[in-house]
């Protein structure tokens, strides 16, 4: 049985928390797994204490301590996405209030969902493997048997032993490095993360690692093939973080790095504290996906300091967080710029309602997740229904400054704790006392628990979108006759986030006749683009309008990279070709193995192809 509080947990967080956590890990490469040791520091909640549930999965747990005394265990069942509730029993009992040291020595499996362990092949540099983590939302428990939900919060010490060749990275402060005592072929990497933080947030990853200084408190990290890129394409990293200082106040975690990850890795963005990982994808040469980092450095107050109590609340990291993002873009680039990318989040919101269908319940803002595998449910709604709520709310109590101070104002008082939507409300209300008759007339169900696109639609500020909409008006109105009109010149003036724009909205479209996009190839040249969010929504465009030809580069960025926004739509838009379905289906089962765990679980449902079968090793 999941707990009372977290619909994801199997931990008796309404009896204990965890305070501190203590790891030590082995990194073997040659079985794919972590041996490990790790010690909770659990604070009992009530009196006559002697018994705790903690989260697993696929974890082979070979003894359990209670400050230093044996401790019996037994492993639930096994649940499909939650994993294996592992029951403790103390041989003691505690009184509210006390603490205990729970020490365990476990093995994590090859097929941690996790971690992905990555061949010599598939990194840049082609002569060291590479281990990767990801744990958000609920994959901690493959790799840390702990509490896993984001309502716990807790500090942590780590220690990584390491092939000496390599270099480990932890979402943490870098604390030494020495030689391993115990094998003179590895190295000890130590960490230690001072700022209690959700479960979610613990990383790691293992690599030939170089990095480079682009600021006082920041390095950029990864294979040294990308190094310069990467330090060249974030370079505006301090200038945000002072940014979104002056915004949602002190930056607390210290350092605030980047690593670059190999091209697998299934997201833009993870706000890991200190280290913010990010897909190579975002390297497109011009800094115009910099967004990305906004965003996650937004995250080191809304998510990492305030954090949503549990997934269904997810919205609260999200939504707040793409807020903050869109508010360091009014304050580095322009007020309209906002407006602008907040007219692309909308269409964002529509496809993702278009997708789950407009009465699925997982499109409400705030939906239920009982039973429900958060992977599944994960798509645009938290973060742009989250949006335009509080864009909403915004134009309500008086414009952006008179927002953020509630903003601000949110932050600090929830820093350090985790929170529901109705204790966000709630201070909303308290904040804005003066203007509760206003707030009373939002239609809150409708909002946040009623599937669809949200009650009131913003009007945003169109002048940077004129001429996309425009452009993408031309195309779709052009008859056979016309098509002579369009020159390379159509594009040249655009911002790269304005042509962007132009495919979003061309695929909102009925598909195009082929007879067009083969001329859009013929005057814009965009098979040449690689900037990744041009190029996906191109490739995506073509598929649409069954152009043979693009199924192969479709299929090629598919698997060339895995960034799940990017490597499911083009499966299915490439499945969804009638003629192409089987090759769609071939060409993901030659790469599954290949592939990140989670996604290659999303990939194979979206495809039909049995998804149980975990990645080979
Ligand atoms: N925390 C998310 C990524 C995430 C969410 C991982 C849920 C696993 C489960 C991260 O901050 C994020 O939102 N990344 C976006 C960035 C974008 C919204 C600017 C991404 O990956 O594209
Ligand atoms: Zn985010």
């Amino acid at each position: 049985m999941a707990s009372v509080l977290d619909p994801c947990s199997f931990s008796s967080f309404t009896k204990c928390v965890t305070k501190h956590l203590n790891l030590s890990y082995n990194v073997d490469f040659e079985r794919h797994v972590l041996k490990a040791k790790v010690a909770l520091t659990v604070e009992a909640l009530e009196d006559h204490f002697s018994s705790l549930t903690l989260d697993t999965r696929d974890l082979k747990i070979f003894n359990v301590t209670a400050n230093g005394q044996e401790a019996k265990f037994a492993m639930g069942p096994k649940h499909s996405f939650m994993g294996t509730p592992l029951e403790i029993t103390l041989p003691f009992d505690l009184s509210r209030g006390q603490h205990v040291i729970v020490e365990l020595s476990y093995e994590t499996a090859p097929t941690a969902s996790a971690l992905q362990w990555l061949t010599p092949e598939q990194t840049a540099g082609k002569t060291h493997p590479y281990l990767f983590s990801q744990c958000q939302a609920n994959h901690c428990r493959s790799m840390v048997p702990c509490q896993d939900s984001p309502s716990v919060k807790h500090t942590y010490y780590a220690q990584v032993s390491v092939p000496k060749e390599l270099v480990a990275v932890m979402s943490a402060v870098r604390d030494g490095q020495e030689p391993d005592p115990q094998d003179s072929s590895r190295i000890i990497y130590r960490f230690r993360q001072p700022v209690p933080m959700p479960s979610y947030l613990i990383a790691i990853v293992v690599g030939a690692l170089e990095s480079r200084e682009i600021g006082p408190r920041s390095r950029v990290w990864s294979e040294k093939e990308y190094v310069d890129k990467a330090a060249f394409e974030f370079s505006e990293t301090e200038t945000m973080l002072k940014t979104a200082e002056d915004l949602a106040g002190p930056y607390v975690w210290g350092q605030y790095d980047i690593l670059v990850l190999p091209p697998s890795f299934p997201y833009g963005g993870m706000e890991n504290p200190c280290l913010t990982f990010a897909t190579p994808t975002l390297l497109a040469g011009d800094r115009s996906l910099s967004n990305v980092i906004a965003h996650e450095i937004s995250h080191s107050w809304t998510g990492n300091l305030v954090t949503n109590k549990t997934w269904e609340h997810f919205w609260l990291n999200e939504g707040h967080t793409v807020y903050l993002e869109r508010m360091i873009g009014r304050s580095m680039e322009s007020e309209q710029f906002r407006q602008f990318k907040a007219m692309g989040g909308w269409k964002d919101l529509q496809e993702s309602v278009n997708t789950f269908g407009a009465n699925n319940p997982l499109t409400n803002l705030v939906p239920s997740l009982h039973e429900v595998d958060p992977d599944d449910a994960f798509s645009s709604v938290p973060y742009e229904k989250g949006f335009a709520l509080l864009y909403h709310l915004e134009e309500l109590m008086g414009g952006p400054e008179v927002f953020m101070g509630f903003v601000k104002s949110y932050i600090q008082l929830f820093a350090y704790s985790s929170v529901t939507t109705e204790e966000w409300k709630n201070y909303l209300f308290t904040y804005f006392k003066d203007k509760v008759d206003i707030l009373n007339k939002v239609d809150w169900n409708a909002w946040m628990h009623t599937p669809g696109m949200p009650p009131v639609k913003p009007q945003y500020d169109t002048t940077l979108a004129d001429a996309c909409i425009a452009l993408c008006q031309r195309w779709v109105n052009a008859k056979e006759g016309d098509l002579g009109g369009f020159k390379e010149s159509d594009v040249k003036t655009l911002s790269s986030h304005q042509l962007i724009e132009f495919l979003s909205l061309l695929l909102q479209e009925e598909p195009l006749p082929l007879s067009h996009v083969k001329k859009m190839q013929e005057v814009y040249d965009l098979n040449s683009f690689m900037n990744a969010e041009i190029r996906f929504r191109w490739l995506r465009l073509c598929v649409k309008s069954k152009w043979e030809d693009a199924v192969a580069m479709a299929l090629k960025m598919a698997t060339d990279q895995g960034r799940m926004k990017f490597t499911r739509p083009l499966f299915r838009e490439v499945y969804n070709f009638d003629k192409y379905s089987e090759e769609a289906v071939r060409v993901f089962k030659a790469h599954r193995a290949a592939m990140h765990p989670v996604t290659a679980g999303l990939v194979a449902k979206a495809l039909k192809v049995d998804s149980t079968q975990t990645t080979s090793f």
